[in-house]
C-alpha cells in the first residue's frame, strides 16, 4: 500500500495574524510593546516573575477568544480529505488544533498550558483562568507558561527535522524565518522537495530554490488546498 502524499506546513505567527493575533516584528508588533527581555526570556522570569505572568495572562485571555481563519481551516480540510498534513508551528496558541488538524507539533510550546519551574515533563492544561504566584506543581514549585523563552532549547526540534526531511512538500506561511533554530528548518529538507512559502511579504524573505507567494495566509493558503484536492496529489502547476 502506497502511502498519501505528506505535506509538512511550517508555520508562524502570519497565520494567527487574520484571527486578530498579533505578529511579532511588525511596527505594531507584540515585541514593540512588550520588549522580548522584560516578558520572554529566563532573567525575566527571575527578574518579574509577576510581569511575565501578566503578559502571558493577557496573551491567554485574547488567544482563547481568538478563531481559526480560512487558513487553518483549509490544512485541516486537506488532511480529512486523506491527506498526510503534519504542522509543525512557532505559534503558541491552538488554532491549528480547533480548526480540526490532528498533527501539530508546537516548537514553541503552547500558552494553553502550564509548566513546572523545576521538572518540565510536569505540564497541566490551563482550561479556564491563567497562572498566579502561588500556584504550584505537584511537586509544590511555581508554575510558569509552558512556552520556549529566548535563551532556552528548543526541545522539539529534533522532532521537527525529522518530519521536514520527511516531506513530500514543505510550505511555509507567515513567519520571517529570522528566530533560530526555528528557521533553519528549511535546510533539513530534501533537495528535490517542493516548496512554497505563503506571506505578504514573501518577494523579500523566500530563500532560493522556494516558491514565493506574496499574499495573504487566508487568501493563499485555501488557494493551493483547493488545487491540491481537484488534483488529489500535492504538484503545483
Ligand atoms: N498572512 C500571512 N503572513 C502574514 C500576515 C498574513 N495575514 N500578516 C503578517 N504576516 C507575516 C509577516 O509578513 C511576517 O513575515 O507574518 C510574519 C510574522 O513575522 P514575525 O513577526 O517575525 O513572527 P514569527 O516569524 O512568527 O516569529 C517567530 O519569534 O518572537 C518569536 O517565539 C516568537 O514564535 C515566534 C518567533
Amino acid at each position: 500500500m502506497t502511502l498519501p502524499p505528506h505535506l509538512v506546513v511550517f508555520t508562524g505567527s502570519g497565520i494567527s495574524a487574520e484571527s486578530g493575533i498579533k505578529t511579532f516584528r511588525a511596527s505594531d508588533g507584540l515585541w514593540e510593546n512588550h520588549p522580548v527581555e522584560d516578558v520572554a526570556t529566563p532573567e525575566a522570569w527571575r527578574r518579574n516573575p509577576q510581569g511575565v505572568l501578566d503578559f502571558y495572562n493577557m496573551r491567554r485571555e485574547q488567544i482563547r477568544k481568538a478563531k481559526p481563519n480560512a487558513a487553518h481551516k483549509a490544512l485541516a480540510a486537506l488532511e480529512q480529505d486523506g491527506f498526510r498534513v503534519s504542522i509543525i508551528t512557532q505559534n503558541i496558541d491552538d488554532l491549528h488544533e480547533r480548526a480540526g488538524s490532528r498533527h501539530v507539533l508546537h516548537l514553541h510550546g503552547e500558552i494553553l498550558k502550564a509548566r513546572s519551574t523545576v521538572d518540565a515533563r510536569l505540564r497541566y492544561p490551563l482550561v479556564k483562568g491563567g497562572i498566579e504566584l502561588g500556584d504550584v506543581c505537584d511537586k509544590g514549585s511555581q508554575l510558569r507558561p509552558d512556552v520556549v523563552w529566548f535563551g532556552e532549547a528548543v526541545p522539539l526540534f529534533e522532532e521537527a527535522c525529522e518530519l521536514a526531511s520527511q516531506a513530500d512538500f514543505f510550505l511555509v506561511v507567515g513567519t520571517s524565518l529570522t528566530v533560530m533554530p526555528a528557521a533553519s528548518l528549511l535546510s533539513y529538507i530534501e533537495l528535490d522537495t517542493h516548496c512554497a512559502l505563503v506571506d505578504p511579504d514573501a518577494d523579500a524573505i523566500t530563500p532560493p530554490g522556494v516558491l514565493a507567494v506574496n499574499t495573504t495566509a487566508g487568501e493563499g493558503v485555501p488557494a493551493l488546498v483547493n488545487q491540491w484536492l481537484k488534483q488529489g496529489s500535492l504538484i503545483l502547476p
